[in-house]
C-alpha cells in the first residue's frame, strides 16, 4: 500500500485562493487525473468544495471527504463517503480497496491518494500505520497572492524525480517532481 499527496504550487509555496486554484494549467489537471483516477482519494471539505460540480465527485475515483458536517457532503457510500477525521478516511479507504480490484497489475501496491488542503497532508504525514511516503509536487512558475500555502517538506524527505521545466499551452512554466521518504518507525 502507498499513500501519496498530490499538489500544485507556485515557487513560493501558494496553492489556494478564495477558495479555488490560483490559475487555470490543464496540462497539470491531466496528470492530476492519470495519477489519481482508479484509486481512493482523500480530501478536506474546502477541496471538495473547490471543485466544479461537472467534475464532483471526480470520476473514476473514491471521492473519501474529511468534515465536522457530513449533512454537507452528498455521501452515497459508493462514489462519496463523508467522514469525521484523516484516520477514518484511511479506514473507509481500506475498506473500499478490500473489496474493489485492483486498478493496475496485481503485484502492484496498492494507492490512496490525498488531495489537500494542508492539514489534510500534515494529517497523513503523522498517520502512524500508514504515513505519507511519496509527494508529487508540481511548481507553475507563477507569482501571485495566495490565502493557502502548501505544508514544507522536511529532512526525511529526498528528491527522487526532478523534470526539466515545460512551458505549458497557455505559456506558464512548470515542473513536476517527486519527493519520497522513509518513514522513522
Ligand atoms: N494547488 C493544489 O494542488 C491544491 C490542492 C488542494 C487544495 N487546494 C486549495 O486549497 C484550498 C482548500 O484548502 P483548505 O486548507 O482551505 O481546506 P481543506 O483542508 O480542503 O478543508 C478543510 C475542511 O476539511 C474538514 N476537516 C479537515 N480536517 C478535519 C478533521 N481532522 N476533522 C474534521 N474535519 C476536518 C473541515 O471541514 P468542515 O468545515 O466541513 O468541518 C475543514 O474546514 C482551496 O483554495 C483549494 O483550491 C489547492
Amino acid at each position: 500500500m502507498v499513500v501519496g499527496a498530490i499538489w500544485a504550487q507556485t515557487p513560493d509555496g501558494v496553492i489556494g485562493v478564495d477558495g479555488g486554484l490560483p490559475w487555470h494549467l490543464s496540462e497539470d489537471l491531466k496528470f492530476f487525473a492519470r495519477i489519481t483516477i482508479g484509486h481512493p482519494v482523500v480530501m478536506g471539505r474546502r477541496t471538495w468544495d473547490s471543485f466544479p460540480e461537472r467534475v464532483r465527485p471526480l470520476p473514476g475515483r473514491q471521492n473519501i471527504v474529511i468534515t465536522s458536517r457530513p449533512e454537507s457532503v452528498p455521501a452515497d457510500g459508493e462514489r462519496v463517503w463523508a467522514v469525521g477525521s484523516y484516520a477514518e478516511a484511511v479506514d473507509v479507504a481500506l475498506g473500499v480497496l478490500a473489496t474493489e480490484p485492483a486498478a493496475g497489475p496485481e503485484t502492484a501496491p496498492r494507492e490512496i491518494w490525498v488531495l489537500g488542503g494542508p492539514s489534510v497532508w500534515r494529517d497523513a504525514a503523522a498517520h502512524a500505520a500508514l504515513p505519507l511516503t511519496r509527494v508529487l509536487v508540481t511548481t507553475v512558475d507563477l507569482d501571485v497572492p495566495g490565502d493557502t500555502h502548501a505544508p514544507g517538506l522536511d529532512a526525511a524527505w529526498s528528491r527522487t524525480e526532478v523534470q526539466d521545466w515545460t512551458v505549458a499551452g497557455n505559456g506558464t512554466r512548470f515542473r513536476i517532481d517527486e519527493w519520497t521518504r522513509t518513514p522513522v518507525r
